[in-house]
């Protein structure tokens, strides 16, 4: 395979009726990443030099989700059968001489080196044509491959026919040998064998399965790459096969993790995504979710029930439980929670320490300051040192626009104040508990911005009469 130049053409047109969804079978996501993805990835991986994907059913939505991936996309207007499917990629790699790997886009589990096995079968024995197969295990309790279409073998012990299940009897239904949706041929003799296939079968479908028969019927030879793992060769088609395989790679997942130096204390309930990164000794309790290229450092604690979404959080930060933590970076050894929410565009620096119910977005805080309970922070620039005592807020937004606070470092906000945007509160500044701060406070100074306290002795007995 080194010496020959891959090409890839997953087959994505279909709309999956089965998921009964408005969304586009393929694009369904196991463990942060659509369904198709996956297959284009082990494209990468196999060092495939050209992706082909062939859409139809919701291809705009297609085209949107794989605009970054550098594959090219194909449409196929009417799904007249995975054959007439795989057909729609002949102009895309016309000129391509190398094998063509084609794949149902549905099948996200496989491992790199079983489609490897699959090209180098190919490579291996000459022939025009390779599948990949493998054996119903009544052990396995895989039963989604009782619908696979059953391999038949001729004389020679070579591929003869595929039959779909629908077109099966029963002596070829009880065969336990069956098809994964694989196929490898050169480029040339691909396209011209799919170009000869018909569609004589009881769903009346152009079969890409035919490929077998048409390149017996010209005297050609076939031959099957066997895959050794049933769990990796599953195809999805409804909702129930979708949790199946999430579950899988999650489990692959997870375990890649534990053996990077990560403990998941549960990993059956543990949610990583395929793209994020965790440090070793990061501790890691049921229940949480990282999505979306996270990256977590090293000696991390993440406490039940935590989400991080698109965030970069720093070595030896503690997350405690029920954390929401999006868009954002997080220092080195911060604590945060529990019931901290971070939404979009903060900046945490090292030793921060944001307590409970505390909301904070689009805002900078510097090294070691500290806001432990009941805040919101809005659109402010803060610097070091500082504490953001209880219930001490910024009113960002007047019902028009946003404005920004700006707070230099070691001040000190009381409880309850509220600092009215555009304003500053000096480095050093105090600001007194339960005062509205509407204009700058100079450096070092106290900002005192309420009423003055008021005693009325006798009031409540004059009120309601004296006490019984
Ligand atoms: C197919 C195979 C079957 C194999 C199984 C493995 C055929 C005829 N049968 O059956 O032998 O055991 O996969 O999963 O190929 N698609 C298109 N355009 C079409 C039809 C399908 O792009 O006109 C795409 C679908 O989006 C899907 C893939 O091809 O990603 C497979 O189609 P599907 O209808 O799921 O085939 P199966 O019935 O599962
Ligand atoms: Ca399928």
């Amino acid at each position: 395979m080194a010496d020959e130049q891959l090409a890839l053409v997953i087959l994505a047109a279909g709309k999956g009726t089965r998921m009964r969804s408005s969304v586009p079978k393929v694009l369904h996501e196991i463990c942060g990443r659509a369904i198709v993805r996956h297959t284009i990835a082990l494209a990468r991986e196999l060092g495939a030099v050209r992706v082909v994907v062939v859409a139809g059913h919701g291809i705009e939505a297609v085209r949107e989700a794989l605009a970054d991936d550098g594959v090219d996309i194909v449409e196929q207007r009417e799904q007249l059968g995975t054959a007439h499917a795989a057909l729609q990629a002949r102009e895309a790699l016309a000129g391509h001489e190398g094998p063509v790997l084609v794949m149902n886009g549905d099948h996200p589990l496989y491992r790199a080196a079983t489609l490897r096995g699959l090209v180098e079968a190919h490579a291996g024995d000459g022939a025009d044509v390779a599948i990949l197969t493998t054996e119903i295990d009544d052990r396995s309790g895989a039963s989604w491959m009782e619908h696979y279409g059953r391999i038949v073998r001729g004389a020679d012990g070579r591929p003869e026919r595929i039959v779909e299940e629908r077109d099966a009897d029963a002596a070829t239904r009880a065969i336990r040998e069956v098809n994964l949706g694989a196929y490898v041929a050169r480029g040339p003799y691909l396209f011209d064998a799919l170009s000869r296939i018909g569609s004589e079968n009881a769903q009346g479908e152009f079969y890409l399965t035919d490929l077998i028969e048409v390149t017996l019927a010209a005297g050609g030879s076939t031959t099957a790459a066997h895959a050794p793992d049933p769990v990796e060769t599953m195809g999805i088609n409804d909702r129930a096969e979708l949790a199946i395989a999430e579950r899988e790679m999650r489990a692959r997942i997870n375990e890649r993790w534990m053996r990077e130096g990560v403990t998941l204390l549960d990993p059956a309930a543990t949610y990583i995504d395929v793209d994020c990164e965790i440090g070793p000794d990061t501790v890691i309790a049921p229940g949480v979710s990282l999505r979306r290229g996270t990256r977590v450092g090293a000696r991390c604690r993440i406490d039940p029930g935590v989400v991080v979404e698109a965030s970069r959080v720093g070595d030896g930060t503690w997350l405690k439980p029920h954390c929401w933590v999006e868009h954002s970076r997080i220092g080195d050894d911060c604590i945060l929670g529990p019931s901290a929410h971070l939404r979009p565009d903060v900046e945490l620096g090292d030793r921060c320490r944001i307590g409970n119910y505390v909301e904070l977005k689009n805002s900078r805080l510097g090294a070691g300051t500290k806001a432990d309970h009941l805040s919101y922070i809005g659109d402010a620039d803060i610097g070091s040192g500082v504490t953001f005592a209880c219930g001490a807020i910024t009113v960002n937004y007047d019902g028009r626009d946003k404005h920004r606070t700006t707070i230099g470092d070691d001040a000190f906000v009381g409880c309850n104040a509220n600092l009215i945007a555009p304003v500053t509160i000096q480095a050093r500044a105090f600001v007194a508990a339960g005062s509205t701060v509407t204009s700058e406070v100079p450096g070092g100074g106290l900002a005192v911005a309420r009423a003055k306290q008021r005693n009325i002795e006798g009031w409540r007995d004059r009120k309601f009469g004296p006490a019984d």
